[in-house]
């Protein structure tokens, strides 16, 4: 399907058909498509500066985008990337290396923490390049590559729904299992912020991740949030951390960074981790940076994003509200499992067989939800809405109409 222009919510087809994107186009598309003011500020960059090598230069949207992002994530300095799976691979890179560095280099030096252990957790995602494939759980994804992933240590990601009655013991189990992970010195933890996307929208209460992050703290490693689909308002805070009451050393921004329209990856980082790059030797130099670092369009996105998120915050803030109704309606259906909404996400099963990616069910409705001019992305029998924040309350209750046909029709 060629689609031939995108305003809004709506993606109009070559073939004349119209469809709610109800999935943010992989969750990249924070406000709209070609929305007015982002646009505007890309065409204005693109005629003053539209890239230059970001190095002994540097240029004045990436340090307005540095000052800010700062102050909102309270991570004083910042890389910048090209994508949600590369801000992953320097938040690792950074915080192998940092442990490194500390060590005394590899001139040795000061007698150091041998800290050799990553820690993520099941049914993580973190992108498709080798280090984000790593930390990332074994999956159909990585199958292929198995031999030349490093090993990681795996926490239990005690996700929950609606009426779950077990929460509180899965979430114990999974602190007993951190706290004797942890027990192996560790440089770092990564993790999802309250909601593991790829592996099906699997959300946790933010009372276990402060729990998380302070065993994490109490083991001396360091914490890193992958922030890459959670970040910017998409679990109704600006970022997930900040919603759960917990502070990383490193945090992996980028979708919807730029507000979706130009790739864009960032990885904040702490004053404490920052300093330990700064060194007479040239081993402690970070060495990483690619082509596009620091992109002057990317940058004139990213803040024109940030002015409409600051302006209209009530927007991602109130967004659950109009979730909730319509997910509870829904979930009367016998078909519907497991549901639960955080900020822009709704979720929820279908009971239809296995529980994999590749049940045939997620196919089957998207196709049917097309037909009503809803375009779905479901992964296996997990089924979910994260919608653009301009979505109206009209088209909302459509993609629910759509889901509701679809679920009656098959499951
Ligand atoms: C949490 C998380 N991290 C990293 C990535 C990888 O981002 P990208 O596809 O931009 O490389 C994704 C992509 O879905 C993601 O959801």
């Amino acid at each position: 399907m060629q689609v031939r222009r995108a305003q809004g919510c709506e993606l109009q087809l070559a073939d004349g058909r119209s469809l709610i994107d109800a999935i943010s186009s992989w969750w990249v598309t924070l406000h709209g498509h070609g929305e007015p003011a982002i646009a505007a500020a890309i065409a204005c960059q693109a005629q003053e500066l539209e890239q230059v090598i970001f190095a002994n230069f540097s240029h004045a949207p990436a340090e307005e985008l540095a000052t800010r992002l700062s102050q909102l994530t309270g991570l004083e300095r910042l890389f910048f990337s090209d994508n949600g799976s590369t801000a992953v691979e320097v938040a690792l890179k950074m915080a192998w290396q940092w442990w490194r560095n500390q060590d005394g280099g590899a001139d040795g030096g000061n007698p150091g923490v041998e800290r050799r252990q990553l820690i993520a957790f099941s049914g993580a995602y973190h992108g498709d390049t080798f280090g984000a494939m790593a930390v990332g759980d074994r999956s159909l994804f990585t199958a292929a590559y198995e031999p030349l992933l490093f090993n990681v240590s795996r926490g239990a990601w005690p996700h929950t729904w609606w009426g779950d009655g077990d929460v509180e013991a899965k979430e114990a189990q999974a602190l007993a299992d951190l706290e004797q992970a942890l027990a192996t010195p560790t440089a770092a933890v990564i993790l999802e912020p309250l909601i593991q996307g790829a592996s099906g929208l699997r959300m946790v209460r933010p009372a276990f991740l402060r729990a998380v992050a302070a065993r994490v703290s109490a083991a001396g490693a360091l914490l890193i949030a992958d922030e890459v689909m959670t970040g910017f308002g998409r679990t109704g805070a600006l970022f997930a951390c900040q919603k759960a009451g917990i502070q990383p050393d490193l945090m992996a921004l980028s979708k919807g960074l730029t507000g979706g329209f130009l790739p864009m990856g960032v990885t904040m980082a702490s004053e404490r981790i920052y300093q330990g790059f700064i060194s007479d030797r040239p081993t402690d130099t970070f060495f990483h940076g690619h082509s596009f670092t620091a992109n002057p369009l990317g940058c004139a996105a990213a803040l024109a994003s940030l002015d409409l998120l600051e302006q209209t915050p009530e927007r991602f803030q109130q967004f659950e509200g109009r979730h909730r109704p319509l997910l509870e309606h829904l979930s009367q259906h016998p078909g519907v499992h497991h549901p639960r909404c955080m900020g822009t996400v709704a979720a929820f099963e279908v009971d239809a067989g296995e529980a994999s990616y590749l049940n045939p069910i997620g196919l089957q409705i998207q196709r049917h939800c097309m037909e009503q001019g809803v375009y779905l992305r479901p992964l296996g029998n997990v089924v979910y809405l994260l919608p653009p924040l301009s979505i109206s309350d009209q088209q909302l209750e459509r993609c629910y109409g759509a889901i509701t046909s679809a679920i009656t029709a098959l499951v």
